[in-house]
């Protein structure tokens, strides 16, 4: 599916998604949430979509912080959560993999559970690579396809549904993606599992 109809998803979804989630978000992602920023450095950091703005309760309070995200529906959710909880982001609606951004700008940029969707994820990751400052680093969660054969056919058999109904990807091998789009010290916490990955690397 190409950028217009994943963004129509989003779109479509925006005003369920904090309810869809809800669950799963409780059990395990919010932990796995926590982790990941605890790791984050830096005084500009940049998330990438947003969504409805789930992470914001994490946010360090001394860094500058951007956030995009392509779907005007899911970001307006966030610009309401910002304003009512009193959140300090600067929310454009953008692209990741055309971002507007000068090369070097950011010191951390970070994204939970985006690379599944973004159409053409080394695209993406390659924009982060150039507006990341060098020695600036990347940090992801994401879902990814299994290492088991088994499961990994059985994801691969349904991912074209599931991006129908949803705009996501079941079957991304994002850890390969950031090998092949220049980054350096590519390190996988201990806490990841075998389909969740939480993903370190270095510009
Ligand atoms: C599954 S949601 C995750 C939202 C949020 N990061 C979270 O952890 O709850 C994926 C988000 O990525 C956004 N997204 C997908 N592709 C994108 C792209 N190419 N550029 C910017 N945002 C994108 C979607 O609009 C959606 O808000």
């Amino acid at each position: 599916m190409n950028s217009d109809e994943i963004r129509q998803r989003y779109d479509r979804l925006a005003p369920w998604f904090d309810s869809i989630e809800g669950l799963l978000e409780g059990l395990m992602f919010r932990r796995l949430r926590k982790k990941l920023w605890s790791q984050v450095s830096g005084d500009h950091i940049l998330e990438v979509g947003v969504g409805t703005g789930k992470n914001f309760g994490l946010y360090p309070t001394q860094a500058r912080i951007t956030a995009i995200d392509f779907s005007p529906n899911m970001l307006a959710q966030a610009a309401r959560k910002r304003d009512r909880k009193h959140i300090n982001v600067d929310l454009d609606l953008l692209d990741v993999q055309r971002l507007c951004y000068a090369n070097n700008s950011f010191d951390t940029v970070i994204a939970t559970f985006v690379f599944c969707s973004v159409p053409k994820p080394r695209k993406g990751l390659k924009e982060i690579h150039r507006v990341l400052k060098p020695g600036g680093q990347l940090l992801l969660l994401e879902h990814v396809i299994s290492s088991n054969c088994i499961l990994a056919t059985l994801m691969n058999g349904i991912n074209p549904l599931v991006v129908r109904l949803l705009g996501a990807n079941i079957n991304r091998d994002t850890v390969k993606n950031v090998q092949a789009c220049g980054f350096r010290n590519i390190h996988i916490d201990p806490a990841s599992s075998d389909m969740i990955k939480l993903i370190r690397a270095v510009k």
